[in-house]
Parts: structure tokens; C-alpha cells; sequence
């Protein structure tokens, strides 16, 4: 005879007290159960194992300097920000104008000189000079014409008193001949011709102490004036 206690009447509700039966256990045709599902991934057995072995960040602060992105640091070619240009840019001026000037100074120490030759020079023995004759051995070298006539010797100038040429020696003429302007001079010296406004002017003569002729050009004596009477103007010979 079948029980037909509660406890057997299917989907009936148990009355209260009464145990709690064991979960049943997992069918054949479910899957294999155990080992399976301890041999898992942490991530798929839950999130919160993979939360718990990454650290957390630090949270960033904000220091105040700007940072440069990529993009920003590809497009940046220049070192120096515009600031530090410009600063270097006045330091490079400064350095500059003091280099300008150090060099001035140093220049200034040693100016340009031009060295001329000495305007005194040796004209031989007053015996190398016939009576009557002008010379032109020293033109070339000094412009001068040693001049010896009427028991005197003298020098005069190769430097036309018009604008500056040389005239030239016409023996045959006896008389100096200006080749810019056509200045004639006899030969003492005196103009006579052409647009020349005075005199050749002579120089200083003087005796050394082996007799020799000393001509000085940086003295002059000028026929106007009456320096052709100076002693220091012509030797007697
Ligand atoms: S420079 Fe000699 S005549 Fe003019």
C-alpha cells in the first residue's frame, strides 16, 4: 500500500522545522565537474581577483610646469624658449659692441704711418759739378737739380710752382719746360712763361764734414720773399 503521507505528495510545501535537504548533485550529461573548474583563470572566475593584484596608481599632482606633448615637442626646433633667445640675443650685442671697441683701442696704438725717406741727402763732391752745367743725377730719386753757375752752387726744386708737375731740363733751350701747362723757367729758377705763378724754389745746401754736398728739402728759400740771398741757399765754390 502506498505511503500517502506528506512527506511523499509531490511539490507539496514542507512544514516548517523539518531539515534542509542536501542540493543534488550534478547529472552525468551536465559536464565534468572539479578539477575543471578549480584549473579557471582568475580574470573568468571573477573581477574582483584581478583587482586586488594591480597596484593602484599614484594620483598625478598638478606642479604647475606646462609639459610638452609629442606633437608639441616634433614641431618645437628651437633650444631656447623666446625668453632665453631674446636674452642671449642681448648679451651677444653686448659682447659685440665691447669686441668693436677693444679692437679700436688696440688699433689706435698703432696708427698708420707713412714712412717717407729722409728729405736730406748726399750730392757728391762739389768738383763732380762743371761750371755752367745743370744736373740731373738726382731727379729720379729726389726731384733736384744741382745747379752750378757764377761761383755759386745751388739746388733747386723739380716741382712746378702751377699745379705740381715735373718740368724737364731743355739744354739746347736753357730753360725748364713744364710739360702739364707749358711753364717755362730759366736756369735759376725764375718763371717766365706759362701760367706758373713764382719761382722754382731752392733748397738748402750745405757742406758735410767729408766735403760733400748735403742737400736739405725740407727747407726751402723762395725768390719772392728774397731767400735766394740766404747763405744757407748756395755754396760758393
Ligand atoms: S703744373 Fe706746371 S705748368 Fe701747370
Amino acid at each position: 500500500m502506498a505511503d500517502e503521507t506528506p512527506d511523499n505528495i509531490a511539490g507539496s510545501p514542507e512544514p516548517e522545522g523539518t531539515p534542509a535537504k542536501p542540493a543534488p548533485k550534478p547529472k552525468a550529461a551536465d559536464g565534468p565537474v572539479g578539477p575543471a573548474v578549480k584549473a579557471a583563470p582568475a580574470r573568468e572566475r571573477g573581477a574582483n581577483v584581478a583587482i586586488k593584484d594591480v597596484p593602484p596608481k599614484p594620483e598625478k599632482k598638478d606642479d604647475g610646469l606646462r609639459r610638452t606633448t609629442e606633437a608639441e615637442g616634433d614641431q618645437n626646433i628651437w633650444r631656447y624658449s623666446r625668453r632665453g633667445f631674446l636674452e642671449k640675443l642681448g648679451w651677444l650685442s653686448i659682447f659685440s659692441f665691447l669686441g668693436v671697441m677693444l679692437v679700436g683701442t688696440l688699433r689706435f696704438m698703432f696708427p698708420r704711418v707713412l714712412f717717407e725717406p729722409s728729405p736730406i741727402f748726399k750730392a757728391g763732391f762739389p768738383e763732380e759739378y762743371l761750371p755752367g752745367t745743370v744736373s740731373t743725377k738726382w731727379m729720379r730719386d729726389f726731384r733736384v737739380w744741382i745747379i752750378r753757375d757764377e761761383g755759386r752752387i745751388y739746388a733747386l726744386s723739380g716741382i712746378c710752382t702751377h699745379l705740381g708737375c715735373t718740368p724737364r731740363w731743355l739744354e739746347k733751350e736753357d730753360k725748364f719746360k713744364c710739360p702739364c701747362h707749358g711753364s717755362g723757367f730759366y736756369r735759376s729758377g725764375i718763371n717766365f712763361e706759362g701760367p706758373a705763378p713764382r719761382a722754382l724754389e731752392r733748397l738748402k745746401v750745405a757742406l758735410a764734414e767729408d766735403r760733400q754736398i748735403i742737400v736739405d728739402k725740407s727747407i726751402k728759400f723762395l725768390y719772392e720773399s728774397g731767400g735766394w740771398d740766404n747763405p744757407q741757399s748756395y755754396l760758393k765754390v
